[in-house]
């Protein structure tokens, strides 16, 4: 029997009741920008809070040649510069020792061979009890072989798990292969898809807005909402990332996950319970419900030269490392329609893309009028229909629309806010989407990862679109840096008598 573990004052009132146990972290693609950018830090934040196992180390793997102590080093400029929590001495003195780097050719038999050693090593020395959570930060064309070479050396010592950063493979068909795969050595309760918008806080509150509160469910559907926007905008470009974006472009970066993510947790059944399987049988059957759109309902397109945030930016065929010519898309608009009773008829319109006005991800539920307003003509001519705004990023919040009167003898209506911030409600920071992800994965709980299923349906969507597009090729670029993409974009809803939310 093991020893009852320490009270930690921090986990009190915490979700989690006890820690992960001892386990070692191997990041594969450690050299990279999530690495440094996303996971280390999160990692520091986990280690800020007492939040990691008691016994814990990192394994970074990559081919650049590193030593244990160079890639300290660049872990610990990557805390000071991308951590949300301030950097102290003492809680990097802890976490530094059980920083470990192995140089691994992916395909090198030896070097897999070395960082089994090392694995060996933290295991003596730092009694992570061969427990493991090996994280894919690397191409989906590197993964089949490394899953394949752990699963060789697999013991029966310890607990395994993967965690499978996107993309996970490139269309239906290199998917299906992918979960072929992994699946024909690991169980799906060890196997990790993360899509890190559903470690956001705010898209793990729209379960919480939806499912705790007993006033929205008898209007969440096709008799009150007159439909549904969602807006995954990005201000930045594609940065240094020109190789991986010419392939994937915004259709596969965002759309095919992170969007339809969203789509699925806004319109999905209440699950049983909020347990793994619950909650991604829920959301599958969206997925498996939506209706393929016809080529008149999805528009791409790529930016220009412009400026954005008061910044003159290049066109996309001028960033580095992209094709002059290239037909690459940045921005995506769709119309969707959930084939269910909830939902038939009502359209879900979204959008996403880079260089837009600003960064701004947000889901809006816009209500129907109401059906005979009493008042005098022109009382209400302002007034918009209500809409129930769930504000993901930034300024993350919630706020609803409705109809008040102003001030004074006459009977005018407008529309006003309630709002909910979390920077005004709530005294904790917000977690960074990696800090959740990881603590979850090391727990072994699946709830916030994506099913095999969930994405073979998001690629099936996404295969027919593209197969669509390679009948005809538009004019890019189509749209200027920093405005809100195309106008064919501003179409698809005006020909529905409808317009996107205003800005
Ligand atoms: C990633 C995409 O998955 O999400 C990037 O590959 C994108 O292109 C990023 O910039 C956006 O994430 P966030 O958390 O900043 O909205």
């Amino acid at each position: 029997m093991s020893a009852p573990e320490e009270h930690n004052p921090l986990l009190d009132g915490l979700r989690i009741k006890r820690r992960p146990d001892p386990c070692a972290l191997v990041i594969f693609g450690a050299s990279g920008d999530l690495t440094q950018k996303k996971l280390i830090p999160a990692i520091y934040s986990l280690a800020y809070r007492g939040l990691l196992p008691a016994s814990f180390a990192v394994i970074g793997a990559a081919r650049t040649e590193e030593t244990d102590d160079e890639f300290r080093e660049r872990m610990r400029a990557a805390v000071v510069d991308h951590a949300r929590d301030p950097f102290k001495q003492e809680v990097w003195d802890e976490l530094a020792p059980g920083l470990r780097y192995s140089t691994l050719d992916f395909s090198d038999d030896t070097a897999q061979d070395r960082l089994a050693a090392i694995l060996e090593e933290v295991d003596r020395e730092r009694g992570t009890q061969g427990n493991r959570v090996f994280y894919f930060a690397v191409p989906p064309s590197a993964i089949g072989t490394l899953i394949d070479e752990i699963a060789e050396r697999r013991t029966g010592q310890g607990w395994t798990r993967l965690i499978i950063e996107k993309p996970f493979g490139h269309d239906l068909a290199s998917a299906k292969e992918l979960n072929a795969r992994i699946t024909a050595n690991f169980h799906e309760d060890e196997i990790f898809r993360i899509d890190h918008y559903l470690g956001k806080e705010t898209v793990q509150n729209m379960l919480a807005l939806r499912f705790a509160n007993g006033i929205f469910e008898p209007i969440w559907n096709r008799q009150f909402i007159d439909h549904v926007q969602i807006t995954v905008a990005e201000s930045i470009g594609i940065e240094a990332r020109a190789g991986y974006y010419e392939q994937a472009g915004a259709i596969r970066d965002i759309f095919q996950n992170h969007l339809l993510q969203l789509v699925a947790i806004t319109a999905m059944e209440p699950p049983i319970d909020f347990t793994a399987e619950s909650v991604r049988n829920e959301k599958v059957k969206v997925l498996k419900a939506l209706h393929t759109p016809g080529p008149k309902h999805v528009v791409r397109g790529q930016y220009g030269r412009g400026f954005v945030e008061g910044e003159e930016v290049v066109a996309y065929r001028e960033e580095e490392g992209v094709a002059p010519g290239s037909m690459t898309e940045s921005f995506v608009a769709a119309k969707l329609y959930v084939d269910n009773w909830r939902w038939a008829d009502t359209p879900f319109y979204v959008r996403m893309g880079k260089r837009l006005a600003r960064r701004e991800t947000t889901i809006a539920i816009q209500f129907k009028r109401a059906p005979h307003p009493p008042f005098e003509d022109g009382a209400a001519e302002g007034l918009r229909p209500n809409v129930l705004l769930i504000h993901v990023q930034p300024n993350e919040g919630v706020s609803l629309a409705i109809g008040a009167k102003v001030p004074g003898q006459g009977m005018t209506i407008r529309t006003v806010h309630m709002d909910f911030l979390y920077g005004g409600a709530f005294r904790e920071g917000i977690p960074d989407a990696y800090e959740r992800l990881i603590l979850d994965a090391m727990l072994g709980d699946a709830t916030l990862f994506t099913r095999s299923d969930e994405t073979e349906e998001q690629w099936a969507l996404v295969d027919a679109i593209v197969a669509f597009w390679q009948r005809d090729r538009p004019s890019f670029p189509n749209y200027a840096a920093g405005t809100w993409g195309p106008a064919a974009a501003d179409d698809l809803l005006h020909r529905d008598g409808r317009s996107w939310r205003r800005h």
